[in-house]
């Protein structure tokens, strides 16, 4: 078992399998944003590797995250690999993605076991989404998303809310999707890294967003659950869900069940904090499970109660100077 000091049983794995991605939203990185040698990458035993000691030590869902999971090319690989774990201490395995590779991936995602995917989709405004994103790829993510579904995916649209970007639009975008069949989550843009703007001027406190969304639609609490951090209701008109994240209008960390590693196997115990923990070092030792439980077990030891993101004055420097694409949230 994980459990931190806070009492909180950790169950959740989201690994980076890339910091690399094929757009630019202009929440999360610079245009000119640097990648990590792939040198440094772990390869895909040693992520399997990785994800067998955290199994064996009851975490039952692992998400894939990048940067973008599927710009690497031995993604389908580990994914597979894994897959072979569901029912065999493995609940749920799936995938974050910008959607821009989906069209080719979708069924095999499938045919690996995941059931369920969240696609990042900000706007369906072809202009906005190539400012937004740097890159004029709407038609392409939109080509995935139908081949997810196609496939039999359950698919959650993850919308950061942005003022004066997408807000007028969020109504449209959830109409969309739930007339799709795919629930949404707003998220609340996080300071994590510096990037070309300031993020001060775009961000959109989700109550705000309550506020427009209770004059078009019945929300009502949902008894749907993740094991993420949303928070979900369902919309009497649309039959579909939505769900707030809401890192900074409404703290969710004593619930929290989850811990991130990087690409290059640094553990960070808290999405906002820099506190972590080397795992490639562990795996590379002469006995990697040994090592890899004590790290464990010091990763739990250091697990911060919360974040500490805020956003408010302009010109302050990011709570964490690392991306979020490093993580993958
Ligand atoms: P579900 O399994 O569908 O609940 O997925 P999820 O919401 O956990 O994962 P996803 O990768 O879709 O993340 C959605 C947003 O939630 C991203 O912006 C993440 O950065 C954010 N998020 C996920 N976990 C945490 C967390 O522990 N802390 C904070 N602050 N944000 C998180
Ligand atoms: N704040 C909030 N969400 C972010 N994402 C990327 N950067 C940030 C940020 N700084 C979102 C992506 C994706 C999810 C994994 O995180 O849009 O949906
Ligand atoms: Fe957990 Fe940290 Fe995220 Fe809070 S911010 S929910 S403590 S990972």
């Amino acid at each position: 078992m994980l459990v931190d000091g806070f009492q909180r049983t950790i169950s959740y794995l989201r690994l980076s399998i890339t910091d690399r991605c094929d757009l630019r939203c202009a929440y999360c990185m610079p245009e000119a944003m640097r990648f990590l040698p792939r040198r440094d990458l772990l390869t895909i035993d040693e992520l399997y590797k990785l994800a067998q000691g955290f199994i064996a030590r009851g975490v039952n869902k692992i998400r894939i995250t990048g940067g973008e999971p599927l710009v690497r090319r031995d993604a389908i690989d580990l994914i597979t690999r894994l897959g072979q774990k569901l029912g065999n201490g493995l609940n749920e395995l799936t995938v974050t993605t910008n959607g821009t590779q989906l069209a080719a991936n979708a069924a095999a995602l499938a045919r690996a076991g995941v059931r369920r995917i969240n696609v990042s989709l900000d706007t369906l405004d072809r202009e906005t989404f190539a400012t937004l994103t740097r890159r004029d790829r709407l038609p392409d993510v939109l080509a995935g998303i139908a081949a997810a579904k196609a496939a039999g995916l359950t698919i959650k649209i993850n919308v950061v809310a942005l003022k004066s970007v997408n807000e007028s639009n969020l109504p449209n975008l959830i109409e969309w999707a739930h007339g799709e069949g795919h629930d949404v989550s707003l998220i609340e843009v996080m300071p994590l890294g510096k990037v070309d703007g300031d993020r001060v001027d775009h961000y959109l406190p989700l109550t705000e967003v309550r506020k427009v969304l209770d004059m078009h639609w019945n929300l009502s609490p949902s008894s749907y659950r993740t094991s993420g951090p949303a928070r979900y209701f369902d919309v009497r008109e649309t039959g579909g869900r939505i769900g707030f994240i809401t890192p900074l209008t409404d703290n969710f960390c004593n619930g929290c069940n989850r811990i991130r590693v990087t690409s290059t196997g640094q553990l960070y115990p808290c999405l906002g904090g820099g506190e972590r923990v080397d795992l490639r070092a562990a795996l590379r030792s002469p006995d990697p499970q040994a090592a890899l439980d004590s790290v464990l077990d010091e990763a739990m030891r250091i697990k911060p109660e919360r974040h500490r993101f805020a956003i408010t004055e302009r010109g302050a420097a990011p709570a964490q100077a690392r991306h979020m694409s490093v993580t993958g949230g």
